[in-house]
C-alpha cells in the first residue's frame, strides 16, 4: 500500500501535483492563453503552480489534519510512560502518522480489554447482590417468623415458646456467620487484610483443629485422624489464624458432607521447600461437573442439603483467597462414591512480608 504511509511533505506534494496536471489539462483544453504553445501548457504552467501550490497545500494540510491528528494523539497518549514516546514523535514528523497509528490501535485493544474487564464485573456484581440477598434473605425472614409467632401468642404456650426463641437465635447465627463470611471474603477480595506471617507448627495446629471439630464429628460417628508419620513437628511459615480458618473449613466440609461413620485424615508431603497439607474424606464425593466452580463465592454442590447444613458456600472461596494471599495454590480432586481431598501448599522458607 504505496499511499498508506505518506508524511506531510508527501500529501503536500501529491495535492499540488494533483492541481497543477488538473489545471495544466484544464488550460490545453479550454485554449485559455492566447499565443501559447502546448509545451507551456503542459510544462510552464504546471511547474508555476506546483511551486506555488506546495507551499498552501502544506499550510492546510498541517493546519486541518496534522494538528488536528496531533491532538487526538496526545489525547490518547496521556498514559503514563507513554510521554517520552509521544513527543520523540511528534519531532519526527516522518514518523509522525505511524506513530499515531500503532498509538491508537494500542489505545482501542486496552479499552477493548477494559470494557470486557467491566462488563464481567457488572455480570459478577449482580450475581453477587443476587446471591447476598437471597443468602440474607431467608434467616431474617424465618427469625422475623418465629418472633411473630411469639408475639401473637406463642409466648404464653411453654411448649413453643423456648422452642421458637431457639429456632430465631440459630436463625439470627447463621445471618451473623453470613456476614462475618462476607466482611472476611471483602477483606481478602481488597487486598486489604495484612498477614501476620510467623513460624508454627502445622501440627500442632491440626490437633488443636480436630480437638475443635471433634464433637460435631462425634454425632455422625466420624473419626477425624492425623496421618501416622504426621507425629512429628512441622513448620511452615504462614499466618496461623487465617491457616486455622482454612483448615477449620476443610475439616468442617469433610464432617458436614461425609457419611455417617466416615473417616477424614489429614497428611502432611515434603514437595522440595513446601510442605503439601491434604484433608481427605471417604464421603459421597463431588462430580466432576462441579470441581471447576467448587472455589467460586456461594457456590454449592447440592445447595438444598448444604443449606441444611447452615452452609453458605463461602467456605471454600474463602480458603482460596487465603491460600492464595500466601502466594501458594489450592486444588481439589473427588471421585464420585469414593471421597474428596482438598490439598493446599504453603512454604517451609521464611517469605519476604
Ligand atoms: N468434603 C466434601 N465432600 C463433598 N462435598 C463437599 C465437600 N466439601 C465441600 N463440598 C461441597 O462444596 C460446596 C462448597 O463448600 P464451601 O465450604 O465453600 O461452602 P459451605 O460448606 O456450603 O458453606 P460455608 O463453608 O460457608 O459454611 C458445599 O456446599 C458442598 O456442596
Ligand atoms: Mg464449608
Amino acid at each position: 500500500m504505496a499511499f498508506k504511509n505518506l508524511k506531510l511533505r508527501q500529501v503536500s506534494l501529491l495535492i499540488s501535483l494533483t492541481v497543477a496536471t488538473v489545471s495544466g489539462i484544464a488550460l490545453c483544453a479550454e485554449d485559455m492563453v492566447d499565443g501559447w504553445s502546448f509545451q507551456a501548457y503542459m510544462v510552464v504552467i504546471p511547474l508555476i503552480l506546483l511551486v506555488t501550490t506546495f507551499p498552501i497545500a502544506h499550510y492546510f494540510v498541517d493546519l486541518f489534519i496534522y494538528r488536528r491528528i496531533k491532538i487526538l494523539y496526545k489525547l490518547v497518549s496521556t498514559e503514563k510512560g507513554r510521554k517520552e514516546l509521544k513527543n520523540s514523535a511528534l519531532q519526527e514528523e516522518d514518523d509522525f502518522l505511524q506513530a499515531v497509528e500503532e498509538e491508537v490501535r494500542r489505545y482501542s485493544t486496552s479499552k477493548q480489554s477494559e470494557i470486557q474487564a467491566l462488563k464481567r464485573m457488572e455480570t459478577y456484581r449482580k450475581e453477587f447482590i443476587g446471591n447476598v440477598s437471597h443468602e440474607l434473605k431467608t434467616p431474617i425472614f424465618n427469625a422475623q417468623g418465629y418472633i411473630e409467632t411469639l408475639l401473637d401468642g406463642g409466648m404464653e404456650d411453654r411448649e413453643v415458646n423456648i422452642k421458637y426463641l431457639e429456632k430465631a437465635t440459630r436463625n439470627l447465627d447463621r445471618l451473623a456467620n453470613i456476614v462475618e463470611d462476607l466482611i472476611m471474603l471483602n477483606q481478602y477480595e481488597t487486598d486489604s487484610t495484612q498477614l501476620d506471617t510467623q513460624f508454627f507448627d502445622i501440627t500442632e495446629l491440626t490437633k488443636q483443629v480436630i480437638d475443635e471439630q471433634e464433637l460435631l464429628a462425634s454425632k455422625k460417628n466420624i473419626e477425624l485422624v492425623i496421618k501416622e508419620d504426621a507425629g512429628f513437628q512441622r513448620k511452615v511459615f504462614a499466618d496461623r489464624k487465617h491457616i486455622h480458618h482454612v483448615l477449620s473449613n476443610l475439616v468442617n466440609n469433610s464432617i458436614k458432607y461425609g457419611h455417617e461413620n466416615g473417616l477424614t485424615k489429614i497428611g502432611f508431603y515434603d514437595v522440595e521447600d513446601k510442605l503439601l497439607i491434604e484433608v481427605s474424606d471417604n464421603g459421597p464425593g463431588i462430580a466432576n461437573e462441579h470441581l471447576a466452580r467448587l472455589f467460586e463465592r456461594f457456590y454449592r454442590v447440592d445447595k438444598a442439603r448444604s443449606r441444611g447444613h447452615g452452609g453458605t458456600g463461602l467456605g471454600l472461596a474463602i480458603c482460596k483467597h487465603i491460600v492464595e494471599a500466601h502466594k501458594e495454590k489450592i486444588h481439589v480432586r473427588s471421585s464420585l462414591d469414593v471421597g474428596t481431598t482438598f490439598g493446599f501448599t504453603l512454604s517451609t522458607r521464611a517469605l519476604e512480608k
